[in-house]
């Protein structure tokens, strides 16, 4: 197949973690993938450029938080390829802070990246899906988004919180043009943290994680990808507007 046969995606953050295994796993699936993410800090470029060498030209710098940065990424796509059919906003950032610890900069800087990314990548992607009369959004989320969790985090659950809102706003805002919009919610996924998984690093939390998830174990980053995937695809034709826990069953207690 080529290029302007396959579907084509943008995911974003997609140097590791969850968007590198969607990545991964669209590609299994013959579809074409943009991936995009910010310049790494200055020490970490070494790996960084051995990731660009599997990248294959296919990888754009981008800010999610930034509208010249989405403008700059859907402009280059549409000039190569033609069409979106595709958009993954998985890009995003963590803390632990609570209500008390948070500062406004710190909340700002986490409802721009988490949140305002998701609205500007939906705003971004559109007007070519409408005149494709065709196209499929899946936002990456979080339980935490639909559940206190364990109280800290404060900002970040307000910036998932807002993503599974939008979804659905823009779900109803773009069904008639035949664009769905869904939301991934992941619960506790083994990723890359400082080179170790957090479960590998045994933060307090890992203990509370695992015994309060009912399947007792964390999960893969290729299980949220599968979800991903299964949302992007015509597989799901009648769902949209819809948030799929990728969870262990940590939402159903
Ligand atoms: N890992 C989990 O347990 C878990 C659980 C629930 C939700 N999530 C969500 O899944 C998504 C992916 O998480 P992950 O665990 O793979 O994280 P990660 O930190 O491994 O990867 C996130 C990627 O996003 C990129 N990124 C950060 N800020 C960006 C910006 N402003 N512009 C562009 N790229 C940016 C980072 O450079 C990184 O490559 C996030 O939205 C996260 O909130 C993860």
């Amino acid at each position: 197949m080529n290029e302007v046969e396959s579907k084509i995606a943008i995911v974003t953050g997609a140097v590791r973690g969850i968007g590198k295994a969607t990545s991964s796993r669209f590609k299994r699936e013959g579809i074409t993938v943009i991936e995009t993410d910010l310049l790494p800090d200055q020490d970490k470029r070494e790996t960084y450029e051995e990731l660009l060498s599997d990248l294959k030209n296919q990888f754009l710098i981008h800010d999610v938080s930034e509208e010249n940065s989405w403008k700059e990424v859907v402009g280059q796509v549409l000039k190569k390829f033609g069409k979106i059919d595709i958009l993954v906003n998985n890009a995003g950032i963590g803390t632990l802070q609570d209500f008390e610890k948070e500062d406004e900069r710190g909340w700002e800087t986490m409802l721009s990246v988490n949140a305002k990314s998701i609205w500007l990548g939906i705003k971004s992607v559109v007007h070519a899906m409408k005149e494709q009369k065709s196209g499929s959004i899946v936002n990456v989320s979080s339980i935490f988004g639909a559940s206190g969790g364990f109280g800290m985090s404060a900002s970040y659950h307000a910036s998932k919180g807002a993503v599974s809102a939008l979804t659905r706003n823009a779900a109803v805002r773009y069904a008639a043009d035949n664009i769905r919009i869904n939301t991934v919610s992941p619960g506790f996924i083994k990723v890359l943290r400082e080179e170790k998984t957090i479960e590998e690093a045994g933060d307090n939390m890992s203990q509370g994680i695992i015994s309060r998830t009912p399947m007792g174990r964390w999960g893969n980053a290729s299980e949220v990808a599968s979800a991903i995937h299964f949302l992007a695809s015509p597989e799901s034709s009648y769902v949209t507007g819809a948030e799929l826990f990728v969870d262990g069953g940590w939402m159903a207690t």
